[in-house]
């Protein structure tokens, strides 16, 4: 009997249940103007057939995109590739000068010689290396600093090395500094510093060099290769600041930054100063310039190549992806495009003063106290404000 009762009692509160679930559908139904909402039913196909970009750079990327995309793959037999897709590796080598380009880029002939260089050699990823420190990372250090330098600032180096770079146990952490060169030989009529580099390289043990013309645009070449650098010989280092030789950076406030992190920020960390909204410059007389006819579209947010930090973690993930993002010249703006490809934007953080700081307080010990890097500054300078922040009278209020 009580069984029966209770059956009852359920099915009552079923029908309840059932009948407000109709209320609520009816009511959202009528909620519409037109009654219950048709699904849309595109006539035509939703996607359009690739058609190929014509600036240079944007048709290597979708190339790229489409050798590397594993679904679009798995079922085009190369016979029904579109030609301008088909583009396998001719010249066989990719470090060899890609000649296809003079007629690829239409306006080609009348861009400057660093662009016709950069497209030449834009396949070519790598370098032999010249000078190695195979073992500096025996020890995996806390903080490893990546100094962009070229062959002829040694007196910037030796800066570096006698303040912010100086390696060794820093604030009870391990520092390890490297600066990474391209050629130093007699290329555009630079004098031949071979020499020079490979005494400096004895006495300090920190020069990675490899076999590239040291040029700007090439820059991104050595960003790849240290890259690559960092996943043979210090995989293990748990940060990474690289950065220019014109720049001071507070190694205490950096490591103090660091040490300060907690999971999930640590493992993607990428700070800086960082740039967004950006695009290429059009105008001709900028060191930034890029042509029509290589570039078209918005930069990603990047991080300014003056300097900025990330985990060793990230460098893995950034080593890796940078294999399916085609070389652009400007090497910050190529690191913002692997990082996006990774589905990362990098952290601004306002100690990252690459634009400097205002020019009243530029010689006050105090304001640098609380930055990470600052540019530019002179090998004399950076001594100079090392100085100040080691000094134990430096009483900041
Ligand atoms: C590939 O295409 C064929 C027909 O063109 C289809 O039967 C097959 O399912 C497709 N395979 C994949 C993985 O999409
Ligand atoms: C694509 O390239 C391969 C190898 O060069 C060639 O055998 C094939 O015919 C090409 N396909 C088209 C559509 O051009
Ligand atoms: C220095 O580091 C060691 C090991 O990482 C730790 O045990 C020690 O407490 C640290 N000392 C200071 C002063 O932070
Ligand atoms: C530069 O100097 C080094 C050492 O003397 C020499 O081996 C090298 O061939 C020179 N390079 C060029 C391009 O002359
Ligand atoms: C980059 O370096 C390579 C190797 O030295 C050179 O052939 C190429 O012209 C350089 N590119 C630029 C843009 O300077
Ligand atoms: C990078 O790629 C290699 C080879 O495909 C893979 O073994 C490794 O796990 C990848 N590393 C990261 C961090 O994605």
């Amino acid at each position: 009997m009580a069984l029966l009762r209770w059956n009852l009692k359920l099915m009552v509160t079923l029908m309840m249940v059932n009948l407000f679930i109709f209320i609520l559908i009816s009511f959202n139904n009528s909620a519409g103007r037109n009654g219950p909402r048709k699904p849309h039913v595109p006539l035509k196909p939703f996607w359009t057939k690739l058609a190929p970009s014509s600036p240079y750079w944007n048709r290597q990327q979708q190339i790229l995109d489409f050798q590397n995309n594993p679904i679009l793959l798995a079922n085009s037999s190369s016979a029904e590739l579109p030609d301008w897709l088909n583009e396998t590796s001719s010249p066989s080598d990719p470090c060899q000068p890609n000649l296809k380009v003079t007629t690829q880029v239409n306006d080609y002939n009348s861009l400057p010689p660093r662009f016709k260089d950069f497209l030449l050699y834009m396949r070519c990823r790598s370098y032999p290396i010249l000078r190695d420190q195979p073992t500096i990372c025996r020890e995996p250090p806390f903080l490893l600093l990546a100094v962009k330098s070229i062959a002829p600032h040694i007196d910037r180096r030796q800066a570096i090395r006698q303040s912010w770079g100086s390696a060794g146990v820093v604030a009870n952490m391990t520092v390890v500094t490297v600066f990474l060169l391209g050629d130093a030989s007699n290329a555009d009529y630079h004098p031949n510093l071979s020499e020079m580099v490979e005494y400096e390289s004895k006495q300090h043990g920190d020069i990675v060099q490899w076999d590239f013309r040291d040029s700007f645009f090439n820059l991104t070449v050595k960003e790849l290769l240290f890259l690559e650098w960092i996943q043979t010989r210090c995989s293990g280092a748990r940060y990474i600041f690289k950065g220019d030789d014109d720049v001071f950076v507070n190694t205490y406030r950096i490591l103090d930054f660091l040490k300060g992190l907690s999971e999930p920020r640590a493992r993607d960390l990428f700070v800086g100063d960082v740039i967004t909204n950006a695009g290429p410059h059009r105008d001709k007389r900028v060191k930034y310039f890029i042509p029509e006819s290589m570039y078209v579209g918005t930069y990603p947010p990047y991080a300014g190549g003056g300097g900025y930090l990330y985990s060793g973690d990230l460098a893995a993930r950034l080593h890796n992806v940078s294999q399916h993002v085609a070389l652009y010249p400007i090497d910050d703006v190529y690191t913002g495009m692997c990082l996006r490809k990774l589905g990362l934007a990098p952290e601004k953080h306002k100690g990252f003063r690459t634009f400097n700081i205002e020019e009243k307080f530029r010689s006050n010990p105090c304001a640098y106290k609380s930055l990470m890097l600052v540019h530019p500054r002179t090998p004399q300078e950076m001594i100079q404000i090392w100085s100040w922040l080691n000094s134990p009278d430096l009483t900041c209020q």
